[in-house]
């Protein structure tokens, strides 16, 4: 109930729910914005343009760097941030979502929400007034992915007829990629063992749109040739498949996969990394390697988010 569309400060409530839930310009801009501050521009013509705002994150899984990079930059921008975590408020005891959402409405500027089930996030954004930023659902990550086609565009330009190679898991980052395909103008291959393919729900949206999506099972042939090689961990949080190593261990980013890209393939990774599993010390650490890069754009590209959502 009551989950009409909301109006904000400047017209509709701006949620950053989904990269297939937005136009390619809108993204776009979003970028724009991210790079801007992170070249140590004011693209808002002010220092602290979110001075007195406030982000309230609730963490319902761990998290290090979209933590302390949604924290860092609210304050950098002159905002202010309140932690949250299902314990230690009230959603623990069994308060609702949707009341959850009425009352941060009444305290704060916009929410930031990690969780497991996407339906969360989506009652969440339905019944507050105010700004919801996805932190990353069981099916999806598209802050991460956003930060990732800053950290391309800035070694190698445009994505656009650029061949990306996901070898792993399908899980929650592929569905976010596979989305970013469709508005980016790039094919995405993923590889990954049939028991472990991307939702159908990502993949049929980005076909829909025109984009270039090929699922297959042999990481050799899916990598031949690629721009980017991303793989992520074998066993996501809240995943409690022991078969994942057995199953998984033929997509290991090693530096024999990364010998079949094209010259001067980058290498990515959303953190936490398992070396040794999905990606060898020689890859992580090694020239075709940006993974600090793209852990530092998260920073600049929610700072792009936040102020696209808030201003
Ligand atoms: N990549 C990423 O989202 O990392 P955290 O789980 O540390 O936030
Ligand atoms: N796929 C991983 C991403 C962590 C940032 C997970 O969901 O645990």
């Amino acid at each position: 109930m009551n989950a009409a569309p909301r109006e904000g400060r400047n017209g509709p409530v701006r949620h950053f729910l989904d990269l297939d839930r937005f136009d390619t310009p809108t993204l776009r801009r979003v970028l724009d914005l991210g790079a801007a501050y992170k070249r140590g521009e004011c693209p808002h013509g002010d220092k602290r343009p979110l001075d007195g705002r406030t982000l309230a994150m609730i963490f319902e899984k761990p998290s290090t760097r979209t933590r302390v990079s949604f924290e860092a930059g609210m304050k950098q921008l002159g905002g202010d941030v309140i932690m949250l975590s299902r314990v230690d408020t009230q959603l623990g005891r069994g308060e609702t979502i949707s009341d959850t959402a009425r009352v941060l409405s009444r305290y704060v500027d916009a929410i930031m929400i990690r969780t497991d089930d996407p339906a969360k996030l989506s009652e969440l954004s339905s019944h507050a007034t105010i700004p919801v930023i996805n932190g990353l659902t069981d099916q999806s990550h598209p802050c991460q992915v956003m930060a990732d086609i800053m950290t391309f565009e800035e070694h190698r330009g445009s994505l656009d007829g650029k061949v990306v190679t996901w070898s792993g898991d399908g899980n929650n980052v592929a569905a976010s990629w596979i989305q970013a395909a469709a508005h980016f103008g790039f094919e995405i291959r993923i590889a990954c063992p049939p028991s472990l393919r991307p939702a159908e729900g990502a993949v049929a949206w980005a076909r829909a749109k025109g984009g270039k999506v090929v699922v297959m099972d042999d990481p050799k042939a899916a990598a031949l040739g690629a721009d980017l090689i991303v793989t992520d961990t074998w066993v996501s949080m809240g995943c409690q498949d022991k078969n994942r190593p057995a199953l998984l261990a033929p997509y290991q980013v090693n530096e024999a996969l990364m010998a079949l890209a094209a010259p001067g393939a980058l290498f990515m990774h959303c953190l936490p990394a398992h070396r040794g599993e999905e990606v060898t010390d020689a890859v992580m650490d090694g020239p075709q390697s940006v993974v600090w890069d793209e852990a530092e754009n998260r920073l600049h590209v929610q700072k792009g988010i936040l102020t696209w959502c808030l201003l």
